[in-house]
């Protein structure tokens, strides 16, 4: 055939170098409503679930009897079950119905019902409950902190920087798991110098995962996946049951902990049961909600390529993440690992996150340049902050993030790497060197910093878990060496270990380590004039933009 140039222009777009599917409900491949979701219905009888979607209770699986004995608040399920999916979808974008009665008729219905909820809304209504639905009021942004190298000094400065940009959690992964205990050191030290108050995580194998946990070498965890069908929760040697334990774990250490979840996780794992991504999802949630988690990274996360390859998919994505705040959790909404060669499209795909507001908009956003993402490539990363910077400005949206002078990202860089070269020299750890300081001080990335020594660094992370070092070894080897500011932040974040109240719903620090969540600064939005505001000092904040004209100065 002759060609058209006009098509072969389009053909060349990033665009068309993403991959799209029909729709095929029999491998999952379909995001919000496959012709073999179950109908919604319940049974109560003797104050126990005894049918859940047209299923009987001697035919449940695990994730059904999970579901119905922890996540239904049974008293109130016929009545909300009543109630038609349309009426609640209305309920949910009418100004004049408040977020906890949301919350309360929502309390007693069924994924299959929630399923149905969500497919009456669109994109627009999707976000109308989003905006009124996130648990905290003000929203707020969490940060990829990773090197190719897994160099904790770098780290530390990707930390310091990341914070006094905005991020309110940051966390680390590695290439190599061996060096967990030296990167969360990085994160936890850097973090604190950046912005008293920061979060931090290290996302490791489980049982590493939670030790540094209880050590105070990380300030909360994220990564306890949780699945929609009991085949894909067993190829991961887990049951809901096992999660629960885990979140209890951390939890009776007074550790912030938040599940995760997401669209197309079945799908991948070849275990979908002929079920819509979104139902699944449904589960998943109702599942976290069981365990008694207080949050979720939801939003298809890794799995994004899935739902990005279907019809709706990106509307099932916030249709998940709606899901989570219905429920009641903090919702960190994902725009974390890239699906998408165009800028258009993952810049469309971010925005209805970003224009409602969720409690983490990002759930990893990448505050590295990609080459250096070990988490893999994320939406949006170190490279587009001045990008994100104009959207808030341009939209007068409040991202999570604000502009910063260069003067500024340097000193807290240098001190950041000077705090961890004087904690590792304190505690007899690796040595790191002026020279790497200095480059890591001004570097974009890993590119521009000096090797590390692998096996030394090993042998010290290696000792830092023989030794025991807690975070208050930490705190003592910053305090000895002069660091009395970072020393006493790190110390305040262990503190609220004691204190438990960052373990409330969709809880962040402020610099002087108040708790800001949605127990006691809730979304109480209501329509135009309530609800969260950018305005006053963040207002002018936003508008700060580095390259801009001041006419006064012509
Ligand atoms: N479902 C469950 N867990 C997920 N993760 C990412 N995406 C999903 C998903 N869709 C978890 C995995 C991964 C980490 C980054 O987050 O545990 O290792
Ligand atoms: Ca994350």
């Amino acid at each position: 055939m002759r060609r058209s140039k006009r098509f072969e222009v389009l053909d060349q777009r990033p665009v068309n170098k993403d991959g799209y599917i029909n729709e095929w409900p029999e491998m999952g491949f379909v995001a919000m409503k496959s012709p073999y979701d179950p109908k919604p219905s319940v049974r109560v009888e003797n104050g126990q679930i005894v049918e859940l979607d047209g299923k009987k209770r001697e035919d449940f699986d695990f994730l059904d009897t999970f579901i119905a004995d922890y996540a239904i608040n049974i008293a109130r399920a016929e009545q909300s079950m009543k109630i038609s999916a349309l009426d609640i979808a209305k309920m949910i974008v009418d100004i004049h119905v408040s977020r906890k009665e949301v919350l309360e008729v929502i309390s007693g219905i069924t994924p299959a019902k929630m399923t149905e909820v969500i497919n009456e809304l669109n994109v627009v209504e999707l976000m109308m409950g989003m905006q009124k639905m996130r648990a905290r009021k003000k929203p707020g942004n969490q940060a990829h902190i990773t090197n190719l190298k897994d160099d904790p000094v770098q780290i530390a400065a990707d930390a310091a920087e990341g914070a006094l940009r905005g991020f309110a959690e940051e966390e680390t992964t590695m290439g190599v798991a061996r060096y967990a205990p030296l990167d969360a050191m990085g994160l936890l030290i850097g973090s604190q110098v950046g912005r008293p108050g920061v979060l931090t995580q290290c996302s490791s194998e489980e049982a590493t995962e939670l030790e540094l946990g209880i050590r105070g070498l990380t300030t909360y965890a994220e990564t306890l996946s949780v699945y929609g069908t009991e085949k894909v929760f067993i190829d991961g040697d887990d049951t809901p049951y096992s999660k629960a334990f885990l979140n209890s774990s951390y939890a009776s250490r007074g550790l912030k902990v938040r599940f995760t979840s997401g669209s197309g996780s079945e799908v991948l794992m070849g275990s979908s049961e002929m079920k819509s991504m979104l139902y699944l999802e449904c589960r998943c949630l109702y599942v976290t909600k069981g365990c008694g988690s207080q949050g979720i990274q939801n939003g298809s996360v890794s799995c994004i390529g899935i739902p990005g390859s279907v019809p709706a998919g990106i509307r099932e994505v916030l249709g998940e993440n709606l899901v989570a705040a219905l429920l009641g959790l903090e919702c960190a909404s994902s725009n974390d690992q890239s699906f998408s060669n165009s800028d258009m499209r993952r810049t469309a795909r971010t925005m209805l996150q970003f224009l409602p507001g969720t409690d983490f908009i990002f759930s990893g956003y990448a505050a590295e340049p990609n080459y250096d993402n070990m988490f893999a490539g994320s939406n949006f990363d170190a490279e587009d902050f001045d990008d994100y910077n104009v959207f808030q400005r341009d939209m007068q949206v409040d991202g999570g993030l604000r502009p910063v002078k260069e003067e500024d990202v340097i000193a807290v860089r240098n001190k950041a790497a000077k705090a961890v070269q004087a904690v590792f020299r304190q505690l007899g750890l690796a040595e790191v060197s002026d020279e790497q300081v200095d480059a890591i001080t001004y570097a974009h990335g890993s590119k521009d910093t000096l090797p590390r020594d692998v096996s030394a660094d090993l042998m010290s992370a290696e000792d830092v878990m023989k030794r025991g070092i807690t975070g208050i070894d930490v705190v003592k080897a910053l305090a000895d060496s002069g660091f009395t500011d970072v020393a006493e932040s790190v110390l305040s974040m262990l503190k609220q270990r004691v204190i438990g109240d960052y373990m409330q719903t969709a809880a962040i620090l402020d610099s002087d380590f108040h708790v800001m969540s949605g127990v006691n600064t809730p979304n109480d939005y209501m329509g135009p004039g309530t609800g969260y505001r950018v305005e006053g000092k963040r207002w002018e904040e936003i508008k700060r933009i580095p390259h801009r004209i001041n006419p006064m100065d012509i």
